[in-house]
């Protein structure tokens, strides 16, 4: 049986459920080998090792999406080449492996111009601000855009992304230390989701916005929707409500956080002229591959021209991926976490 080192999850729980050690590796037949550099650690990786994003078979190997090298080609007519600089997704998850083994469709070639680091830093956050702000949200000029958690990983990107069309105004909420940090990144207006939130929020921003991005389900959502103006769109992509600095969560706790969430009332979308949407990046490439791809082309391109900066908030051995995880469950990163895999000469 032959093995690659990896980060895996052999019961559903806290932080200690995770190890470091060899793990199964598939054959090469059919798939292609990649020598991995990186793996992009993302906020769904708590939820998935808590066992809430999907009922997945135990043991399995945690991770979504990494970067590296193409050492080996198991696949008779594929354009993938042994030396090719590529990132691998997969929302399944697996990718935290020192050397992995996936079908091509899992693959997407990096260009010469983007480092390994960016690579890992791109996918899944530069993707999903993408759809969420561009197609989704509909983003025109001198539009206002609520961006919840700007600080992280999507909201580092969403925030660029809005930027980058002319008079946008952006509004975001993160931690007040983060504030000098995402005024960089081009935030004009700064706030926190502590308890006096609805009452800042709608002083700060009487006339309401056009869109919001809301990583946030439950009662929040419902105060988020009476925010937006007539017209305007709210695109929820995640729960982060679910996630209380790894307190254990029961399944209960997991179910009521969408149930307060599930009542959108159609009738307000009328009388209000609302617009309430939702991304899931994994099953959006399950549908809709070519037009993922289209749009990572896009984002590259703005990536050389300049226009979007890829941040990296730490990178940390793979062996520290509870560290590394840590950091956004403990609300400390100011973009992207990387745990690196490379063997140093
Ligand atoms: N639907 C999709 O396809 C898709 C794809 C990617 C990500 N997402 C979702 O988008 C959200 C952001 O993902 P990300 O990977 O970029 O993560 P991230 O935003 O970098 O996550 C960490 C940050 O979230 C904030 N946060 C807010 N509430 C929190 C809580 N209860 N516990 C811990 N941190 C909290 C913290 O920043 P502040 O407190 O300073 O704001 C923290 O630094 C997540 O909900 C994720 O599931 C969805």
């Amino acid at each position: 049986m032959e093995t690659s080192k990896a980060v895996v999850v052999k019961k559903f729980g806290n932080y200690d459920v995770l190890s470091v050690e060899q793990f199964e590796q598939p054959a090469l037949d059919g798939r292609i080998e990649v020598k991995v550099e990186y793996g992009g650690v993302n906020f769904a990786d708590l939820y998935t090792r808590q066992g809430l994003m999907y009922q997945k078979k135990l043991p399995f190997v945690l991770g979504m999406e990494c970067v590296g090298t193409i050492t080996a080609v198991g696949v008779e007519s594929t354009d993938l080449q042994v030396g090719q600089r590529v990132i691998c997704y997969d929302y399944h998850c697996g990718m935290y492996r020192d050397v992995l083994r996936v079908t091509p469709d899992k693959i997407y070639p990096l260009p010469d111009y983007i480092t390994f680091e960016q690579g890992a830093a791109i996918f899944v956050n530069y993707l999903t601000a993408y759809f969420s702000i561009i197609e989704l949200g509909n983003l025109k000029q001198n539009q206002t855009v609520l961006v919840i958690s700007c600080g992280g990983g999507v909201g580092w990107a969403a925030t660029q992304l809005s930027k980058n069309i002319d008079g946008v105004t952006v509004v975001g909420t993160t931690s007040p230390e983060k504030y000098p940090e995402v005024q960089k990144n081009g935030v004009d207006k700064t706030l926190t989701l502590n308890s006096d939130f609805e009452k800042n929020l709608a002083q700060m921003c009487p006339g309401g916005f056009d869109l919001i991005l809301s990583t946030y389900a439950g009662p929040l959502y419902g105060f988020l929707e009476t925010q937006l103006k007539p017209l305007g769109r709210i695109v929820l992509i995640g729960a982060n409500n679910l996630i209380q600095n790894e307190n254990k969560l029961s399944v209960l706790t997991f179910l009521k956080g969408w149930w307060t969430t599930k009542n959108v009332r159609l009738e307000d979308l009328i009388v209000y002229n609302r617009v309430a949407a939702g991304l899931h990046l994994g099953t959006l490439i399950d549908k809709d591959p070519e037009r993922v791809r289209d749009a990572l082309n896009k984002i590259f391109e703005m990536v050389k021209e300049q226009k979007l900066r890829v941040k990296i908030h730490e990178v940390l051995p793979m062996e520290r991926v509870v560290e590394a995880t840590k950091l956004l469950a403990q609300r400390k990163n100011v973009g992207k976490v990387l745990i690196s895999m490379r063997t140093e000469k």
